[in-house]
């Protein structure tokens, strides 16, 4: 499968990079909810992109203080172009944000985050001081009583381990990359966390090189 559908209506993208202040509020803001609220999802700067999941990562951020909207911004996250190629540098960081120690950083499972600052302005590519030698998924956990962030990064690429599981400490550091013996590379999207634990699934859409030589999905599903 490979359509391509001209975006329309809700699905159009965001043309441009706005700043605007005390938006009008519809009802009513908590005094005490203090804060940024930012998101982070494909927006594609041509107009169409290919698939849904490959448009440019767009923030967008409510600065929220006292019952009031006091600021919108929204801005790209200015990756590397997203090529086939190990790279993990280059990226559309459109899945997910998370603050973290002191920055924001934009998410793409296939390559390092993003660092942003406070104001949604792209630092560059994130490699926990160049210690992260993997993707990152765009799902981590963060742990509610220690405060590390549990991650992962999955990889497709044959001749990279297909899992490897991630800790960074509160302060930002990366203080555990262990490989993960699974039986082959799948399409991981999320894992979960416990008390004690860290699960992974046995998940059953796996990567095909054949596939993707091909240029067509390269995920198949397999009952083995
Ligand atoms: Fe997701």
């Amino acid at each position: 499968m490979s359509t391509v559908a001209t975006p329309s209506g809700v699905y159009l993208p965001v043309s441009q990079e706005l700043t605007a202040f005390d938006l009008p509020v519809r009802g009513e803001l908590p005094r005490e909810l203090c804060g940024l609220y930012v998101r982070n999802g494909p927006n594609p700067r041509s107009g169409p992109s290919a698939h849904p999941f490959f448009g440019d990562g767009m923030l967008h951020g409510v600065w929220i203080e006292n019952g009031r909207a006091r600021k919108y911004a929204n801005r790209w996250v200015q990756t590397l172009p997203s090529l086939p190629t190990s790279d993990l540098r280059r990226s559309v960081a459109n899945t997910n944000v998370i603050a973290f120690g002191n920055q924001l950083l934009a998410l793409e499972e296939t390559a390092f985050p993003y660092e942003v600052d406070a104001g949604l302005n792209t630092v560059g590519p994130f490699d926990f001081g160049g210690e992260l030698k993997t993707p990152m998924t765009a799902h981590p956990k963060r742990c509610p009583i220690t405060g590390d962030l549990h991650f992962f990064g999955a990889s497709w690429n044959p001749a990279d381990p297909p899992l490897t599981y991630h800790r960074a400490n509160a302060a930002g550091e990366l203080v555990v990359s262990r490989e993960i013996a699974v039986p082959g590379h799948t399409m991981m999207h999320d894992f979960a966390i416990t008390e004690n634990y860290v699960v992974f699934m046995d998940l059953p859409v796996v990567f095909d090189a054949e596939r993707a030589r091909e240029g067509t999905m390269p995920f198949r599903w397999s009952d083995t």
